[in-house]
């Protein structure tokens, strides 16, 4: 066994969980993207002396915030060189990615995503006045790729401005590789469109499977993008709320941080700061440890589909602790696609008692899969594998 237990269980709850709290009591959350584990030790110390303190006025954002931010990608990544006149912080990462997609669109533009995709990227383009022009994932024998004719065509669109990219990948797992990404950012840079990379589950990859930060492409692609980045899912920070969008070109984040400031989200919370710098500077070993531990489960549950449930496809996972799983073998005879995402995501809820996220949320072309969150002590997910065998078998 290693330094930290993840097997220990949290209860959470009526602890104003979104995760738990949402839905019925008795329902086995497997759904929302966070994580049924405490957080690293240094960081709750940290928290709790910065809680002792007692006084919660104005943040200045230290140095050391930076530096934690700078050291980490540097030495765990290998993307050297980022100063704090590179970074923006912010609250969040749609926080994030929203005003960067103001500062680079003009209303009316089309943003590129491509599904099945993060389903709040969706509001933020249509609330910055854009449109979400889809370049559909290729599914084919049971693993995604990127289909680059459809996405050439469509960032030659002139109305294209922006590629909104997910990397790892949420919900489809892949982890793009350096190939695919250069072949992206030479897509954008010759048709003029800009590439907002987000990269909240960067830390979380799986074996042979290496994040490669988009920031560090070659220098032309570089200046036609910006990257945004925050610990909070990796060390299951997400309601603490920090995040940081990091631009080579000082104009571009000249132009984020007035969308920043117009967005009003330019302040972030005392906690946020600190608990940032002690999962960088501190929790690098919780966070290996962790890892390790997700993909068993993730192989704890390919094992159990494949034997008990051999009809439902997982598709292979790169990154991520949130799998993506083909039921459409749950169909009945004569059953219509459309709208069965939906049905059988309620069907596991209500009869199964196994709350999954429905695929569709994802994008249409999502129609027939849902969402599976593994970030949860192992019996957990032993008790809804058992759930989801009852909700087919019931269906
Ligand atoms: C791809 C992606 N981006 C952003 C977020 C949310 O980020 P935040 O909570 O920092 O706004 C999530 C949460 O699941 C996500 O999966």
């Amino acid at each position: 066994m290693g330094k930290y237990n993840f097997d220990e269980p949290v209860g959470r709850r009526g602890t104003a969980s979104v995760k738990w709290d949402e839905f019925e009591s008795d329902a086995l959350p497997m759904w929302v993207a966070d994580m049924d584990f405490k957080a690293a030790p240094a960081i709750l110390d940290a928290l709790r002396k910065r809680l002792d303190h007692g006084v919660f006025g104005y943040e200045l954002v230290p140095q050391s915030y930076y530096d934690a931010v700078s050291s980490w990608f540097s030495r765990r990544h290998g993307w050297k060189g980022i100063t704090r006149e590179h970074l923006i912080y912010t609250t969040g990462v749609i926080a994030a990615y929203s005003a960067c997609i103001k500062a680079m669109s003009r209303p009316g533009d089309n943003v590129i995503v491509q599904t099945p995709c993060y389903n709040a990227f969706f509001p933020a383009i249509r609330n910055n006045g854009c449109r979400d022009l889809h370049n559909p994932l290729v599914y084919k024998e049971g693993r995604y790729s990127i289909d680059f004719e459809d996405l050439e065509r469509k960032a030659a669109d002139p109305k294209t401005t922006v590629l909104l990219l997910c990397n790892p990948h949420n919900p489809a797992g892949r982890v793009w590789t350096r190939e695919e990404l250069v072949r992206i950012g030479e897509i954008c840079v010759r048709n003029g469109v800009f590439v907002i990379a987000d990269e909240i589950h960067c830390e979380l990859t799986y074996p042979g499977h290496d994040y490669t930060p988009f920031a560090t492409l070659p220098e032309e692609i570089v200046r036609h993008s910006a990257s945004c980045i925050s610990p909070t899912k990796a060390f299951n920070i997400a309601g603490i709320q920090i995040a940081n969008i990091f631009a080579a070109d000082p104009d571009v984040l000249r132009r984020i941080d007035r969308a920043i400031n117009d967005n009003e989200c330019c302040d972030v919370n005392v906690f946020g700061c600190t608990a940032l710098e002690a999962a960088y500077d501190q929790s690098e070993d919780w966070l290996d440890e962790l890892r390790a531990y997700l993909y068993e489960n993730y192989l704890t549950v390919k094992r159990f589909l494949s034997k008990q449930l051999p009809w439902v496809t997982a598709l292979p996972l790169e990154g991520t602790y949130l799998m993506w799983l083909d039921c459409r073998a749950a169909l009945h005879e004569g059953e219509a696609l459309e709208g069965f995402s939906a049905r059988f995501a309620d069907h596991l809820r209500y009869n199964a008692k196994l709350v999954l996220s429905t695929g569709t949320i994802y994008g249409p072309e999502a129609e027939g899969f849902e969402r599976l969150n593994i970030a949860c002590p192992r019996a957990m997910i032993l008790e809804g594998m058992k759930r989801l065998k009852q909700g087919f078998e019931t269906y």
